[in-house]
């Protein structure tokens, strides 16, 4: 049984007018922004820095996807298949993009989804990812595959989620659930996408693996680099030592650096429906499946007792030629009953978000852009994002003619090869 009931999801409709709000949803002013944050203007434009800032081996590993990209690409070229049929004269002058989700008040639709090695990416990349989540009041995923104990990451933001890995033996997930609970995290997220690693050879080229093998090409990268050398990977070194995988498991996981590190995700292929019946007997608080493409998985989801489903191609990362999310988003609607429906996998604009939301998802995560936000800029870098997107799906409300994302219905939008 669900312990999630249709009022849990209902969008504020309350009159909390962000629509004069001269900022985003963070509240960061153009003036307090660090110069170097001032000339990014979207989203895509911290990839243009990051690609600068971050030696070329850990770009290469936030950017890439796996074998085509097809994924990737379609990703994209899906919400550019859809345009805007805008209303006039409706008084858009009380819009809010306030959305409630599971009982929580959050101040806008969108998400940090989780993101593994943030730490690697960004100085206490999790830490500062969580941080100003918080202050903007918005969700973030915690990842099982970070650097960061998940326990210093539910201080600093106690209204964290956490997503997991599975581990492929019982035992085993039960001690991690355990450990999440102990944390104090009251929502779990299990991404099942990943039964096999993906063929990333991207990563190959690009000269990162895991083990992080150091090498002259690194070291090279690493001297060219120095912001991130000594900012980032030095400064972590120095005072933490070697980063190691913190939650994979109930215990620390190895170094980035060790030679059995791959072992750690180990024993996924085994993963079936009676491990996620397991974990819904064991775990009380919200249960969320990450990585759910087909309606009759969304069914299934839903019947094991899942509380919410993230429908995700794992932003292109897993099983090349998967489609975009967005495609099958209204089948898994239709097959997903009363529990809210959520996605990732592409968003890059405010008019992504609302296109999204008007086939039926109650809420998106972003994933690359932000953890270029803070690698280039912090936690100042991750509020600009945030700032950015919220902005943006504002002015659009405006220019669509809506108040509340409710009134974001299919009939805003027209499939572009039907016009
Ligand atoms: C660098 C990187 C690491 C990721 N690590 C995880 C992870 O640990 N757990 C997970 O469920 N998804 C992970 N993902 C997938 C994201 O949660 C999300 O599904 C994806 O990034 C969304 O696509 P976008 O990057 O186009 O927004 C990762 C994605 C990236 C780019």
């Amino acid at each position: 049984m669900s312990v999630l009931d249709k009022e849990t999801v209902e969008r504020s409709t309350s009159s909390d007018v962000d629509a004069h709000h001269p900022h985003g949803v963070a509240g960061v002013s153009q003036e307090s922004l660090p110069r170097h944050l001032r000339r990014v203007l979207s989203l895509d434009d911290f990839e243009t820095a990051a690609r600068r800032h971050l030696p070329r081996p850990i770009f290469g590993y936030v950017s890439g996807a796996a074998e085509t990209n097809a994924s990737l690409h379609d990703n994209r070229a899906v919400f550019s298949e859809l345009g805007f049929v805008p209303r006039i004269l409706t008084d858009v002058s009380k819009r809010s993009q306030a959305t409630t989700l599971f009982g929580h008040g959050y101040a806008a639709p969108f998400g940090v989804a989780p993101r593994g090695i943030s730490a690697l990416v960004a100085y206490r990349g999790d830490l500062v990812l969580a941080r100003a989540a918080a202050q903007a009041n918005i969700p973030m995923v915690m990842s099982g595959s970070s650097l960061i104990r998940l326990e210093d990451v539910a201080k600093v933001a106690p209204g964290s989620w956490f997503q997991a890995y599975l581990p492929g033996e019982p035992p085993r997930i039960a001690a991690l659930v355990d450990r999440v609970a102990r944390a104090g995290y009251g929502t779990l997220v299990l991404t099942v996408d990943t039964a096999v690693l993906a063929n990333r050879e991207n990563n190959i080229r690009s000269g990162f693996s895991t083990p992080l093998r150091p090498n002259l090409r690194l070291a090279w990268d690493g001297i060219t680099h120095p912001r991130w050398s000594l900012g980032t990977f030095g400064r972590t070194l120095l005072r933490y030592g070697m980063p190691h995988f913190e939650n994979s498991y109930a215990e620390r996981g190895a170094p980035i650096v060790a030679r059995n590190v791959t072992r750690d995700f180990g024993m996924r292929d085994h993963l079936n429906w009676e491990h996620l019946a397991q974990i819904r007997r064991q775990w009380k608080g919200r249960l969320i499946v990450k990585g759910i493409m087909h309606q009759q998985d969304a069914r299934i989801a839903r019947e094991s007792g899942a509380d919410g489903i993230i429908v995700s191609n794992h932003g292109g990362r897993q099983l090349d030629g998967t489609v975009s999310p967005l495609r099958v988003l209204p089948k898994i609607v239709a097959e997903a009953g009363d529990i809210p429906v959520m996605m990732d996998s592409g968003i890059r604009r405010g008019s992504d978000v609302l296109k999204a939301l008007a086939l039926g998802a109650r809420f998106v995560f972003v994933g690359r852009p932000l953890l270029y936000a803070a690698a280039v800029g912090g936690e100042a870098g991750v509020l600009h994002a945030i700032d950015i997107l919220s902005t943006e799906i504002n002015r659009n409300m405006g220019l669509l003619g809506i108040n509340t994302l409710n009134d974001m219905r299919p009939e805003l939008l027209v499939r572009l090869k039907d016009v």
